[in-house]
């Protein structure tokens, strides 16, 4: 009896096989309870004997139930911790961490500066009327120096803006006439060029405008030379060259002293020791007077610039495409600024 149960004991594989052999042998209508059952039936010699040799077997039976029930116990548990198991030595995922474009801190850079000057930032659209991009910045339909600029026409009233300057217009337009406006605009130009490193069919221009009563050319050369100090380092210096913009008069180019040779002539700056940076001048009186403006109580200047050249020249970058192919050996030296 004790080997048969201890033999179906070992075949049992979870806790309900287990309490089936306990009900089977240990049980009410077991064999153990029928033999002490029958024991008021047996000689007074016999029966210490036969109790004993029946309380052993229940012993030993009950002894084996409980080990059987605790090393089931512990393989369930066993079971249960192999499958939670984290492996805390195990490299993590990477989360692979983006940085702003250059161009992007760039412009950031600039706006902040201007909005140390006083300036505040504004924007305006990429596809615009003919009226904004040329006539209000006193460029005429066949005026020739609108070629000055090859535009990407969509109708022949709307095209991609060549320029930021139409926000000059949009922005004095809303002034209704008063000033002061003192607004830069940051934003993408399109331009039909071919495309190579020094020339993109699409960059980046800033525009600045600053327009009240009693600005003259001295307030723009002051601002711009401030703007550069901070952007380049103190120790550069600018000046003024006389140029040709359809909306200021007088217009001018605008260089800074080299940051390669220090402004005594390398190959960066051609010898020369200046670096043309951005266009500028005097607005226009037509201008002033399309947008709203009486040239008379009121005068201004305005300024562009191109974010990539401001990008290159500061960062000794060499190609302007780089900006756009998005190449991850470059973007990625770019998570310190
Ligand atoms: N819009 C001119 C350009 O793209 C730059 C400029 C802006 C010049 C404002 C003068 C005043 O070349």
């Amino acid at each position: 009896l004790l080997s048969e149960a201890l033999e179906e004991l070992n075949q049992a594989a979870d806790k309900k096989d287990v309490e089936k052999v306990r009900v089977k042998y240990l049980g009410k209508k077991g064999p153990i309870t029928e033999v002490l059952r029958g024991m008021g039936k047996l000689s007074a010699e016999e029966r210490p004997k036969v109790g004993q040799a029946a309380n052993d077997v229940r012993g030993e039976i009950q002894e084996k139930l409980d080990e059987k029930n605790q090393s089931l116990e512990a393989e369930e548990l066993n079971k249960q911790l192999a499958g939670e198991t984290i492996d805390v030595t195990l490299p993590g995922d990477t989360v692979k961490q983006g940085s702003r474009h250059p161009l992007t801190a760039v412009v950031e850079e600039i706006e902040d500066i201007f909005i140390g000057l006083g300036f505040s930032v504004t924007e305006g659209p990429e596809i615009e009327t003919d009226y904004y991009n040329f006539e209000a910045l006193n460029l005429p339909k066949e005026h020739p120096a609108r070629d000055m600029q090859d535009s990407f026409f969509i109708t022949e009233d709307l095209l991609l803006r060549t320029q930021t300057s139409p926000v000059q217009a949009r922005t004095m337009e809303k002034h209704e006439g008063r000033g002061p406006v003192k607004i830069i605009c940051p934003g993408k130009v399109y331009r039909r060029d071919d495309d190579d490193a020094t020339h993109s069919h699409q960059f980046m221009q800033i525009e600045g405008l600053y327009v009240d009563k009693n600005i003259r050319m001295s307030d723009l050369k002051g601002i711009l030379e401030a703007f550069v100090k901070k952007y380049f380092g103190e120790e550069r210096t600018i000046r003024l060259r006389p140029s040709f913009f359809p909306f200021t008069e007088p217009s001018v180019e605008v260089d800074v002293t080299c940051g390669i040779c220090g402004g005594s002539g390398c190959r960066m700056c051609k010898q020369s020791g200046w670096i043309e940076v951005l266009g500028a001048g005097m607005v226009h009186p037509k201008v002033l007077e399309m947008s709203g403006f009486d040239p008379e109580e009121y005068s201004g200047f305005a300024f562009g610039m191109g974010v990539e050249r401001f990008a290159l020249l500061k960062y000794g970058i060499d190609d302007i495409r780089h900006f756009y192919t998005n190449d991850m050996r470059f973007l990625n030296q770019w998570k310190q600024i």
